[in-house]
């Protein structure tokens, strides 16, 4: 139900870059299914606006068109945060907020929950409490900022709970509810069971190949750096020489390809950035996926496909201790040899981590609505 509808402040929830999306769209269908209602706004801040990296996105997803959209487009770190921030503020001023709800760790997550809690409004951040370790990732620097300015925090492993509470949050504002990505999951998977896949660009790839794996690589520093990237492209090909491999290409990759002059071989189909059905209907079947995304390693975890994961560290430690994701950084031999045990058969078997069974959203909401009460705010 829309604010205007109520004529109260509503909960403002916020999206901007594509890994949003998926999280989003569970916690507004939670928010609408509620009773008694509680308003929300969607706002996107434009962050990302490509039709292959947003538009197809949304409607796969069963997102509501957002209320508003902020349109700041692709800038400086500095600048895009800026402009966000700048755009939000008088969204704001117009509608009042109970709550503003951002999720996870990109730029707009950051930039609103700054405007927020400089006016005063509470601010729940949904995925709270990952941590890599790493400030230059801007992620983590996103990460850390956004829950030291939060009021809730919603947390998707035990270590997101234990990151919080060593930097000093109360414990009876940190819940542990599971992951609304994998409530999205379950849902489109569920969908695809009984969905046309045939016209899908990439179902020709499918069917042509019984086995083949992966890839998605997007992270700057796997991708800016043209020495790192041109190793990671080496191992690539190495590996695609045993399984074919199809690589979605992120834009900023796709440039970074271009630029450095990387061949990836013949046997890496490069398509574009899928809409989340189509690259759903990819990986679940993949004998391998290869990635520096946050979101797959935890979605191959979610449905035991093996995960070899092109960094250093991870912010998504349950991963690795109960799931099926091993990280091998950007070395050549280390990228080879885990895909190699993946292609055998012989990576390492997971579980699916505690309350990561589809309900986080409506977990959310149930807490949520009764801390927006004791804040007397209902
Ligand atoms: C952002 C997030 C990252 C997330 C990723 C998913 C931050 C700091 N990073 O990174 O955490 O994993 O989204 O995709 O918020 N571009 C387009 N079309 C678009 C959007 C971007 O062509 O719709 C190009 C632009 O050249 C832009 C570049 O991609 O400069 C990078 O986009 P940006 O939103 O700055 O960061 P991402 O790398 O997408």
């Amino acid at each position: 139900m829309s604010a205007a509808d109520q004529g109260v402040a509503p909960v403002i929830c916020i999206v901007g870059a594509r890994p949003n999306y998926m999280k989003m769209a569970p916690i507004l269908k939670a928010f609408a299914r509620h009773e008694p209602p509680i308003p929300t706004l969607l706002v996107h801040t434009g962050q990302h606006y490509d039709a292959a990296m947003n538009d197809r996105l949304f409607s796969d997803l069963d997102l509501p068109h957002p209320d508003i959209n902020l349109e700041v487009g692709s800038a400086s770190h500095a600048v895009q945060t800026a402009e966000v921030m700048k755009r939000f503020e008088p969204v704001i001023e117009s509608h009042g907020a109970r709550a503003v709800l951002v999720v996870g760790d990109v730029n707009s997550t950051l930039a609103c929950a700054l405007v927020a809690v400089k006016r005063h409004i509470p601010v729940v951040h949904v995925e709270a409490g990952l941590r890599s370790g790493d400030l230059s990732m801007p992620e983590e620097i996103n990460r850390l900022v956004t829950d030291s300015i939060s009021d809730w925090f919603f947390v998707t492993e035990p270590s997101g709970r234990d990151n919080l509470l060593r930097e000093g949050k109360p414990a009876s504002a940190v819940h542990y509810v599971g992951h609304v990505m994998v409530d999205n999951l379950f849902y489109q998977a569920d969908k695809l069971d009984n969905f046309e896949t045939g016209h899908f660009e990439t179902a020709g790839f499918k069917a042509a190949h019984p086995r083949y794996g992966v890839v998605t690589l997007h992270r700057p520093s796997n991708v800016d750096d043209a020495d790192t990237f041109a190793r990671i492209g080496g191992a690539l090909r190495t590996v695609s020489e045993q399984l074919p491999l199809i690589f979605p290409v992120h834009p900023r990759t796709r440039g970074n390809l271009d630029r450095f002059g990387i061949d990836l071989g013949p046997r890496v189909t490069l398509v574009g950035p899928r809409a989340y059905m189509e690259f759903l209907n990819l990986w679940k079947d993949a004998s391998v996926a290869l990635t520096d995304s946050g979101g797959l390693q935890e979605e191959t975890t979610a449905l035991g496909v093996p995960c070899v994961t092109i960094r250093e560290n991870t912010e998504r430690p349950v991963t690795v201790d109960e799931g099926t994701n091993v990280l091998v950084g950007t070395d050549a031999d280390r990228i080879v040899e885990a895909a190699g045990r993946a292609i055998q058969g012989q990576s390492k078997q997971g579980r699916r981590p505690a309350l990561w069974d589809g309900r986080a959203a409506e977990r959310i909401v149930e807490i949520l609505a009764r801390e927006l009460c004791r804040a007397a705010t209902c």
